[in-house]
């Protein structure tokens, strides 16, 4: 289909004018794009250096494949992949992601729709352009909150309540002292131990407590660094 419109370029004029096939086939829609990359908006930020599950996405088109500064998790095909982030490589890419890189470790099943992939491309040419996020904003195509996408809740000054003293292991049982002066006993399979190292992390040295659940029984302890996780943490009963 695609080799025939090539050859026949007036066909496709005259195919075009009749309705047969969108005016802008191929060339693609950014406004209609910037909807379908909702679908991205789980794991990659349009912010420079915000890496998520992916890399940042910010100035990106026309990057080599697999080189954002600072993201240390690229499958080793995307790493050696050898090209160029352009329209082309992006059809292949979002067509079918692991067809193209045997082994990589971006979760997505691919758009089999030509034209819903050329119109993503046309966002994403804007987008992944330099200052491309806060461009697609101002252009009214996403809302400001896609830019930094699925990145935490920045939780730098977080309340007496939440900030963390001390925690003891004892048994099965972790009792974690918060800067109000509680103790509180929490079963220890309740607990998610989480290192955020970046600028959305706790200050160093003070941990904060996140609680989750419905019954309010579980909660996730968020540490600076592994050092503060091994510091603040002591075996005592
Ligand atoms: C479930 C999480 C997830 C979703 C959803 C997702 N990605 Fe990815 N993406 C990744 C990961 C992880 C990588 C790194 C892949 C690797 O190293 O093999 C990646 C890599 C990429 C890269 C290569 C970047 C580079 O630095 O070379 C591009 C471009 C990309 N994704 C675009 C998209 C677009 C556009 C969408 C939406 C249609 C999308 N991704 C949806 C996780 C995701």
């Amino acid at each position: 289909m695609k080799r025939f419109f090539k050859r026949g370029s007036a066909i496709l004029t005259v195919l075009a004018a009749f309705g047969a096939v969108p005016a802008d086939a191929e060339e693609g829609n950014a406004t209609r794009g910037a909807e379908a990359y909702r679908a991205c908006v789980a794991c990659h930020a349009l912010e420079p250096d915000l890496h998520l599950t992916g890399p940042s996405l910010a100035g990106f088109w026309g990057r080599a494949a697999g080189t954002a500064e600072a993201y240390l998790r690229y499958s080793p095909g995307l790493k050696e992949a050898g090209f160029e982030w352009n329209a082309a490589a992006l059809d292949g890419w979002l067509a079918d992601p692991a067809a193209m890189i045997p082994g990589t470790f971006m979760v997505f099943r691919g758009m089999g729709d030509g034209q819903a992939r050329a119109d993503l491309i046309a966002f994403l040419e804007i987008a992944g352009a330099p200052g491309g996020g806060e461009k697609a904003v101002a252009a009214g195509l996403i809302p400001a909150s896609w830019v930094s996408a699925t990145a935490p809740q920045p939780i730098g000054d977080a309340p007496p309540q939440a900030r963390v003293a001390a925690i003891r292991h004892c048994g099965d049982s972790y009792f974690i002292a918060t800067e109000d002066g509680r103790e509180t006993p929490y079963w220890e399979k309740n607990i998610r131990l989480k290192i955020d190292s970046v600028e959305t992390g706790p200050p160093p040295g003070t941990p904060v407590i996140l609680t989750a659940g419905m019954q309010g029984d579980r909660a996730s302890v968020i540490f600076a660094s592994l050092s503060d996780l091994k510091t603040v943490i002591k075996e005592g009963c």
